[in-house]
Parts: C-alpha cells; sequence; structure tokens
C-alpha cells in the first residue's frame, strides 16, 4: 500500500500542562503503533505540528479523528502527498515540547506558521519536516 505523509498545524484550545501532553503522546503512540502509523508531534505551548506517516486510507482516517479532538482546533493541512520513505521509521510518535528545549528553533517553526496562514502550501521535507527531524533523537 502506497506510503504517505501528511503534515498539520493545529492551535491548542488551552496550553496543555506536562501530564495532559504525555497522556496525548501516550495515547498517540499507543494508537500508531497498531496502524503501522509514524510520525512526530511537536507542542510550543500554543500550536501543535505533527508530520504523520503511513498507508495512505489509515491517514485519512486518522486525520479525520485527530481533527474532531477538542484539545485543538484551527487545523491546517500543509502537506499531503505519497512518500518514497519514513522520515520518522524508529517513531510511533516522537513528541518535542518546545518549552523544554531548544526554544531558538521557534522562528522556524513561526516560518511554517505564518506560510500556514497566508495559505501557501510547503513542499516535502520542507521547513516543517526538516525542524521535526532536529528532535528526532
Ligand atoms: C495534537 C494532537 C495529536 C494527536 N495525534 C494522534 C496520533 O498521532 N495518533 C492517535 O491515535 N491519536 C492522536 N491524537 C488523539 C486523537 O485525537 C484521539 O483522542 C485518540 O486517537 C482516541 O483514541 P481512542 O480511539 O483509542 O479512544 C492526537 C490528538 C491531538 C490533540
Amino acid at each position: 500500500m502506497s506510503l504517505y505523509q501528511l503534515v498539520y498545524l493545529s492551535q491548542s484550545t488551552r496550553k496543555l500542562d506536562k501530564e495532559e501532553l504525555f497522556a496525548l503522546w501516550k495515547q498517540a503512540k499507543a494508537n500508531n503503533g497498531t496502524i503501522d502509523v509514524t510520525g512526530s508531534l511537536f507542542y510550543n505551548g500554543g500550536w501543535f505540528m505533527q508530520v504523520l506517516e503511513g498507508p495512505a486510507p489509515t491517514l485519512a482516517s486518522l486525520y479525520d479523528k485527530i481533527a474532531k479532538d477538542p484539545r485543538h482546533r484551527d487545523l491546517r493541512l500543509l502537506y499531503n502527498e505519497p512518500a518514497a520513505y519514513r522520515t520518522f521509521v524508529r517513531w510511533t510518535m516522537n513528541m518535542t515540547n518546545l518549552e523544554d528545549r531548544q526554544a531558538d528553533r521557534y522562528e522556524e517553526l513561526v516560518e511554517v506558521i505564518e506560510a500556514a496562514k497566508a495559505g501557501r502550501k510547503i513542499h516535502a521535507l520542507s521547513a516543517a519536516v526538516t525542524l521535526l527531524n532536529i528532535f528526532k533523537s
């Protein structure tokens, strides 16, 4: 089945504390492991950015489910294209809380947020994916 990579940005409805974020991550990790989905989730206290990778139909239904989650709103799909390989092979869901580390990376996230606001598409291995890749290990 064809592999797809999807990237979206959303606003958290309210600021999640560490425990809430941990609960979200655990839930995502557990579910993704059973449906062959890998990816990365990024949170800076106000915005989420997530990369999801997996079979196209699986991603479509997962994205629908995630979009209904009351913990965030205003989802903007930035990228949804076939991918030759997974960027996050080892991660059923990698998690980065920008509040904890590398706050200097914030500028790069802002660029992606601005692109989303302006309705501009981003490219494969663009700033968003590169950025999430930095936090992989
Ligand atoms: C920002 C964000 C990212 C999420 N990412 C995932 C994910 O990658 N995989 C997943 O299964 N659920 C994810 N969720 C949680 C889903 O929205 C939903 O609550 C969960 O999948 C329900 O799990 P259940 O069907 O086992 O009850 C995410 C939620 C938010 C707010």
